[in-house]
C-alpha cells in the first residue's frame, strides 16, 4: 500500500508539470501495480485492488484538471470591451490607423463659426425635397428656363435632390417668420450637400457643398448684405480683400449678383485677378409673399456659394473632384 502511494504521489506531480498529462496513463509503474493483483492471496486482492482504482481516479482527475489548464494557455484572454486592435497578437498584420474628419467637415465647420459668431443661427439643408421648396417658393414659374439651370436628379416619385441650399429659404423664413413679427429679425445660414447632373471636370462636380444666408428685417439692404459677405471672406481668408459685384439672374432675387474677391497675391493671385465666390441679391416679394411675410414692411437679402471653391483656394488644391474622391493621400494632408 506504500508503493501505491508513492506511485500516486510521483504520477499527479509529473501531471502537473506534463504537455500531454495523457500518456502518464501508459507508464509501467501502474502497469506493474496492476500485474500484482494476481501474484496477491486472494483476500487481500480486494482491498488493493480497491486502491488502485482511487489511484487511477485522482490521476484521470489531476489529468483533466491539466489538460484544460493547458487549453486555456493557448486561448488569448479576451477584453471584449477593448478596442479591436488590442487583443490582437498581430499588429504588424493590422495597421492602426484612425479615423479623422474630412476637410469639408472641418472647412464648413470654420464657416458656420464664422457665421454663428456674426448672429446667424445655422440648419443643415436637406439632401432630398420636393419641387415646390426646389422651384415653386423660390418663384420660379413652371417651365421657366431658369429651372434648366439647376438640372439635378429625381426620384421615380417626383422627389428632387436638391441642387443648391436655396431650397431651405422658404423653412427658414416660415420659421422665422414669428420672430419678425415680434420685432425681430430672421437671419440663419443653412449648409449642405447639394447634387448638379454636371459633366464633371476640375472645377464641376455632380456632388458638392453650399452654405446659404437668410437674412430679414424692417431695413435690410444691400449695403448690409456687402458688409456681411466682405466680413465673412476677409475673416475667412484672414486678410483685407478688395470685392466686386456684378448683376446677375436669380429668379428668387431682385436685383440678384455675383459676388467676387480679388484673388490674394499671397494666394496666388496678381492684382486684378478676379473670382466669382457666390450669387446673392435682396430677397424677391414673390419669395417673401410665398411664406407668409409682408413684403411691403420686411425686405431681406440672401446669397448662396459653394464650399469646395472656398477651400481650394484657401489650400491651393487644383481639383474639385479629389473632395469626393475618398483618396486616402488627399484626405491625410488636412490632418
Ligand atoms: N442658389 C444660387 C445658386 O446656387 C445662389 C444664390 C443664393 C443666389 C441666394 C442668390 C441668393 O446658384
Amino acid at each position: 500500500m506504500q508503493n501505491i502511494n508513492d506511485v500516486r504521489n510521483k504520477l499527479i506531480a509529473q501531471v502537473a508539470d506534463s504537455d500531454n498529462p495523457r500518456e502518464i496513463l501508459k507508464t509501467t509503474e501502474l502497469k506493474q501495480l496492476y500485474s500484482v493483483i494476481v501474484t496477491l492471496p486472494v483476500e487481500e486482492r480486494g482491498v488493493y485492488g480497491k486502491s488502485i482504482n482511487e489511484l487511477k481516479q485522482a490521476l484521470e482527475l489531476a489529468i483533466s484538471s491539466r489538460e484544460a489548464a493547458l487549453e486555456d494557455a493557448t486561448v488569448q484572454p479576451i477584453d471584449i470591451t477593448a478596442p479591436w486592435d488590442v487583443n490582437t497578437d498581430y499588429p504588424s498584420l493590422l495597421p492602426i490607423e484612425h479615423g479623422t474628419q474630412h476637410p469639408l467637415t472641418l472647412e464648413l465647420e470654420t464657416i458656420i463659426d464664422i457665421f454663428t459668431r456674426m448672429g446667424f443661427d445655422a440648419i443643415e439643408s436637406r439632401q432630398i425635397d420636393d419641387d415646390y421648396h426646389m422651384f415653386g417658393a423660390l418663384n420660379f414659374p413652371e417651365n421657366h428656363p431658369a429651372r434648366d439651370s439647376y438640372d439635378t436628379f429625381r426620384t421615380e416619385e417626383g422627389f428632387i435632390s436638391p441642387a443648391h441650399t436655396s431650397t431651405m429659404q422658404n423653412r427658414i423664413l416660415v420659421n422665422g417668420r414669428a420672430k419678425l413679427e415680434a420685432g425681430g429679425q430672421i437671419a440663419a445660414v443653412s449648409y449642405g450637400r447639394v447634387f448638379r447632373n454636371e459633366d464633371i471636370d476640375a472645377t464641376h462636380e455632380h456632388t458638392f457643398y453650399q452654405c446659404e444666408g437668410v437674412f430679414v428685417s424692417e431695413t435690410a439692404n444691400l449695403g448690409q448684405m456687402l458688409g456681411t459677405l466682405r466680413s465673412f471672406f476677409e475673416v475667412y481668408y484672414s486678410q483685407k480683400l478688395k470685392i466686386k459685384t456684378q448683376p446677375a439672374y436669380f429668379p428668387f432675387v431682385e436685383p440678384g449678383l455675383e459676388f467676387a474677391i480679388e484673388r490674394p497675391v499671397a494666394l496666388g493671385g496678381k492684382p486684378g485677378e478676379w473670382l466669382e465666390m457666390l450669387g446673392c441679391g435682396m430677397i424677391h416679394p414673390n419669395v417673401l409673399a410665398a411664406a407668409g411675410i409682408d413684403s411691403t414692411k420686411y425686405r431681406g437679402f440672401a446669397w448662396g456659394g459653394g464650399i469646395e471653391r472656398l477651400a481650394m483656394l484657401k489650400y491651393g488644391i487644383e481639383d474639385i473632384r479629389h473632395f469626393e474622391s475618398g483618396k486616402l493621400q488627399f484626405l491625410r494632408k488636412f490632418l
